[in-house]
């Protein structure tokens, strides 16, 4: 199956010039969504992850099923003022806009492998922000993986350290 042809880009959304890669008909087609999550679980389990941390919202869309595939547990990454419990942030810089993403500080004990996954690498700025407060708690980053990585943004250059996995590259 070609995933790419299942997602639908959108000129000038959500500003002039971009051209907004919709996930939406992508994960309301049953064996493409079950595809993308298939094939995301198998780079997991390759990298030996005890758990899946994904950013919101669109990366809860995709972080949770690869943990429930695997069995394994699921961290939320979230944006500020979310998480209830003691938490860890750091700011970061998006494609448009800036924001603060925060972890709850007992979600990861020292040593635990962690796979991100999210819908999208663009900049790389909000994978760089997640595996920052994995690693300051003490959780070994074991791979990043992406449904679509916007490859002239350059994002990989920021991740040189880690093993990154994308399912469909523009
Ligand atoms: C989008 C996307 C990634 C991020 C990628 O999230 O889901 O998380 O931007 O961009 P970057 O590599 O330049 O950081 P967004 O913050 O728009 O949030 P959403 O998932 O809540 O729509």
């Amino acid at each position: 199956m070609n995933l790419k042809d299942k997602i639908r880009v959108i000129s000038d959304f959500p500003e002039p010039g971009i051209r907004f890669k919709d996930i939406t008909t992508l994960l309301q087609d049953g064996a493409a969504f079950r595809s993308a999550i298939d094939q995301m679980a198998a780079f997991a389990r390759q990298q030996n992850a005890d758990l899946i941390a994904g950013p919101e919202a669109r990366g809860f869309v995709l972080a949770a099923p690869v943990a429930y595939s695997m069995g394994v547990g699921f961290i939320p990454i979230r944006k500020s003022g979310k998480l209830p419990g003691e938490t860890v942030s750091v700011s970061y810089q998006l494609e448009y806009g800036k924001d603060k993403l925060e972890i709850h500080r007992d979600a990861i004990q020292p040593g635990q492998r962690v796979v991100i996954a999210d819908d999208l690498l663009a900049t790389g700025g909000t994978v760089s922000s997640t595996i920052k407060l994995v690693e300051e708690l003490g959780g070994i980053v074991a791979g990043l993986a992406f449904m679509i990585e916007l490859t002239y943004l350059s994002g990989r250059e920021k991740l040189k350290n880690y093993e990154v996995f994308s399912l469909v590259q523009y």
